[in-house]
């Protein structure tokens, strides 16, 4: 997954399209690029790493051109070096490319007996080498829409040419791209995200249309090349403007920013005056939906699980939980009262985003809980739920895993009143302790000291498990897969009970383990399983919830106490230390911790 961006302007634009690059790292952050045209001549410079480093490449500076597009690189094909570096050109022609071409060893087979020359080891290539071929005997409508007929996969792209000083074109399968409007100046870019300081005028493309872009206009075209009108649509206008503060990190940022987080959810769902939750526009009967499905990946896979454990206690629904990778292959039975609930931070992610395609196929009722609400995920979903925490940079997500479970939690409320699964009485002392969920989230977070210390013995550590038993069981993952994200150290999250059936075999004298044993149904079962770890020595550190009970175990390495609520509530404030564990053990092993290695925050290729 990448980012792309392109500039049609009377003034110059490699300085904006550099900006834009930078909005647009979330995407990939291994290379990046850059194309102008100047003087009848596409020049081209690239570098490996971030847009700062190309930024102070002098020739970037020099770069002289009113049109150019703009890429920065999550490799999929091809070492992430300057070569591989996005665009690639041709003579006559220069291309920036989001997806995969599932079909490019044949293709290049085909180009290189025609007596094309390939730089690069991506299958990007192909395309430029393609569009080149294609030009020698059709104009570039035409040689676009037989180029894009020859590619198999998913693909966003941005085309520059050679004899074209106002044209770029801008092509979509699969992957996201969005024409955005300016004052005798369009652009092109993978979301409305990076064209936000420039225009809330956007319009974007469906799969298999293409645009051809001027300075003055923007022309549609069909996958057979037909001219097709589209819709403007008029975003909100304030460019969200988030940056670092005061801390060092994004990530750290955004773990304080929790008690807002879960303070927006609450003001945006919870009706205080009448004790009730407005799910407005909900656009279902509840007698109408038996089950429910949650899709999604990494912590928003995470979150779903999480809520699952919350339908079953609080609904009598059926609920099952999917990765998107594993659920757009399977061979599925779908249901008309199944509602289909697609979680995702981004909403781009391509697996997620395909999930929710096939349902839509099927005629299910689709259901989306976003940040993003201009993303493809939201816009396509029948019915959308937004959690808003606002931008969240760093690559591992935090506040956005809050703000899901939040919303999937008031969503289970709603649905377990209505469907008179809870009592009206149980209901309103949920909401209650949801109410003062924002204070225990705030006095959650003081509990750095002890933490930065712990952090030291995981990252001397050769790995490490995150036990979890119920509630818990969601958030030992999450909590594992935080610390391998950001400090590159081997941690599974692991059912505390489902130990002893193989795992046991890897605890070893002092290997740190995380047990998540709050004061739930489940605290003396996990208790139990945690003796077994430290009867073989493994160093555990114990997170629970304050009590005036004492806990019965010895040989406990370290304890880390969070406020207490009601058990549905505990997983929020479990979540807290985890994320800080994460970002400390980074912080003193020097890590960049919102840009992790091999990693992007929206990650849309599948
Ligand atoms: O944007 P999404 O929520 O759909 O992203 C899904 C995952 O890629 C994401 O949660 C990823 O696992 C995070 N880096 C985890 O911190």
């Amino acid at each position: 997954m990448c980012g792309i961006i392109g500039i049609n302007s009377y003034k110059p634009v490699s300085a904006t399209i550099i900006d834009s690059l930078k909005k647009l790292e979330y995407r990939g952050y291994d290379s990046a690029g850059i194309a102008t045209l100047s003087s009848g001549l596409i020049n081209e410079v690239k570098s490996e790493g971030r847009v700062d480093i190309l930024e102070k490449n002098s020739l970037v500076k020099d770069m002289e051109g009113t049109i150019g597009i703009g890429h920065v690189r999550w490799a999929t094909h091809g070492l992430p070096n300057s070569i591989n570096a996005h665009p690639h050109s041709s003579q006559n022609v220069s291309v920036v490319h989001n997806g995969i071409i599932e079909n490019s060893t044949l293709l290049k087979k085909f180009l290189v007996g025609k007596g094309h020359k390939f730089k690069s080891q991506t299958d990007t290539e192909v395309i430029v080498h393609l569009i080149t071929e294609n030009l020698k005997s059709d104009n570039i409508v035409n040689s676009i829409k037989k180029t894009l007929k020859s590619l198999h996969g998913s693909f966003a792209l941005g085309v520059l040419f050679k004899d074209q000083p106002d044209l770029i074109v801008g092509a979509r399968r699969g992957s996201p791209l969005a024409v955005g409007y300016g004052p005798n100046e369009n652009y092109l870019g993978s979301d409305s995200y990076a064209l936000k300081s420039m225009t809330n005028k956007i319009t974007y493309l469906n799969d298999g249309e293409f645009c051809v872009i001027k300075k003055t206009h923007v022309e549609f075209f069909d996958e057979e090349g037909k001219k097709i009108n589209k819709k403007v649509l008029e975003l909100s206008s304030e460019d969200q403007k988030y940056d670092k503060g005061d801390y060092k990190h994004f990530m750290a940022k955004e773990i304080e920013e929790q008690p807002t987080t879960i303070k927006n959810g609450i003001n945006e769902y919870l009706d205080t005056a009448n004790n009730d939750i407005n799910i407005y526009n909900f656009p279902w009967k509840t007698k109408d939906i038996s089950s429910i499905t949650l899709i999604g990946c990494g912590t928003a896979y995470h979150s779903c699980l999480m809520s699952k454990y919350w339908f079953e206690q609080l609904t009598s629904l059926d609920v099952s939980v999917d990765i998107a990778s594993e659920f757009r292959y399977r061979k599925n039975r779908f249901k008309k009262e199944t509602l289909y609930i697609f979680v995702s931070q981004s909403g781009e992610t391509a697996d997620t985003y395909a999930a929710l395609d096939l349902c839509k196929k099927n005629g299910m009722k689709t259901c989306a809980v976003v940040n993003v609400i201009e993303s493809s995920i939201s816009r396509d979903s029948d019915f959308v739920l937004p959690i808003h925490c606002g931008t969240e940079i760093g690559v591992a997500s935090t506040k956005a895993f809050l703000g899901q479970i939040l919303i999937l939690y008031i969503l289970t409320l709603k649905l377990g009143l209505l469907r008179k699964d809870i009592s009206e009485k149980a209901f309103l002392e949920k909401l209650k302790d949801l109410k003062n969920l924002p204070n225990l989230v705030k006095q959650t977070l003081q509990t750095d000291n002890k933490i930065q210390n712990i952090s030291n013995t995981f990252n001397e550590a050769k790995g490490s498990m995150f036990l979890g038993r119920g509630f818990s069981y969601p958030i030992a993952l999450e909590g594992a897969l935080k610390l391998k994200e950001l400090s590159y150290i081997h941690a599974e999250g692991y059912p505390a009970g489902e130990m002893k059936h193989g795992p046991l075999a890897l605890i070893e004298e002092g290997m740190p383990v995380v047990v998540l044993a709050p004061r739930d149904n489940y605290y003396k079962k996990t208790i139990s399983n945690m003796q077994e770890v430290i009867a073989r020595g493994a160093k555990v550190l114990l997170i629970t919830n304050k009590s005036k009970d004492e806990i019965f175990s010895e040989n406990i390495w370290e304890t880390i106490e969070v406020e207490s609520t009601n058990e549905d509530l505990l997983p929020f404030l479990l979540t807290i230390p985890l994320q800080k564990l994460a970002y400390y053990s980074a912080l003193k092993k020097g890590y960049d911790i919102d840009k992790p290695r091999n990693l992007a925050k929206s990650v849309t290729v599948e």
